[in-house]
């Protein structure tokens, strides 16, 4: 079984993601690259990072009409991203857009509710019910709709799986027993998520701000 945790290169530095990313690169599966990563340094910043020779996720969490957001996911090809976000809601058409457009094999994953809106949050832009209901309809969506799965919480995973048996489930939050916490809440530790169904395990900061980064990355591996 091939390595199911992605590095969340959350660095702002070129040099030093990549550094990190060459470090540890023999522990994880792959690289995740964000939103900011992209604005700040482009398609060439993606390419350094490919260098280091694992699969890029893209974390672009793309929400536009399904014309911009295909010409989008064309535009990224080149990349060759193993794995690229969108937003759920977005709508049907977006989503099936998206998918039509993106490469053979690259996976397209439905962001369904950020993690930092709450009820509250939800109420002001229109949307009646409790978060989880709000996610559970938008999982039905990106299931309908052909994409590859989505994107959710630990806690969200074993209940998504049941849900759709054959989806792609990326899991971020995740922390390994006994370390920080951080902003994160409701977290559950790697080898949970993996068992509850997570594909892929998404991992920041318990491995990059880590005092031995190979280490902690070999810890994290060896739970799973
Ligand atoms: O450092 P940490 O392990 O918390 O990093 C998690 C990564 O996953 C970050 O890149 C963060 O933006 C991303 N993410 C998240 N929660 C979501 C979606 C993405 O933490 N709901």
């Amino acid at each position: 079984m091939s390595n199911p945790v992605y590095l969340a290169l959350d660095l702002p530095q070129l040099d030093a993601a990549k550094a990190l990313a060459e470090k540890v690169k023999a522990h994880v599966g792959g690289l995740k690259l964000g939103l900011e990563f992209f604005c700040a340094h482009g398609s060439h910043g993606v390419h350094e990072i490919a260098q280091v020779g694992l699969p890029i996720f893209l974390d672009l969490k793309l929400h536009d009409i399904p014309n911009t957001v295909a010409g989008a996911m064309q535009a990224i090809h080149v990349l060759e991203p193993s794995i690229v976000t969108v937003h759920a809601s977005g709508g049907r058409a977006m989503l099936e857009d998206a998918k039509a457009a993106a490469g053979e094999h690259t996976k397209v994953v439905a962001v369904t509710m950020l993690t930092s809106l709450d009820e509250r949050d939800l109420e002001r832009t229109g949307v009646g019910g409790t978060p989880h209901d709000h996610v559970m309809r938008l999982t039905e969506l990106a299931h309908d709709s052909g994409i590859d799965g989505i994107v959710c919480s630990g806690q969200e995973v074993a209940g998504a799986h049941k849900q759709w048996k054959d989806g792609f489930f990326v899991v971020p939050g995740l922390r390994p027993a006994g370390s920080a916490v951080g902003d994160q809440k409701r977290v559950v530790t790697p080898r949970k998520a993996r068992d509850d169904g997570a594909s892929v395990l998404v991992i920041g900061r318990p491995i990059s701000r880590a005092a031995d980064p190979v280490q902690a990355a070999r810890d994290i591996e060896a739970t799973l």
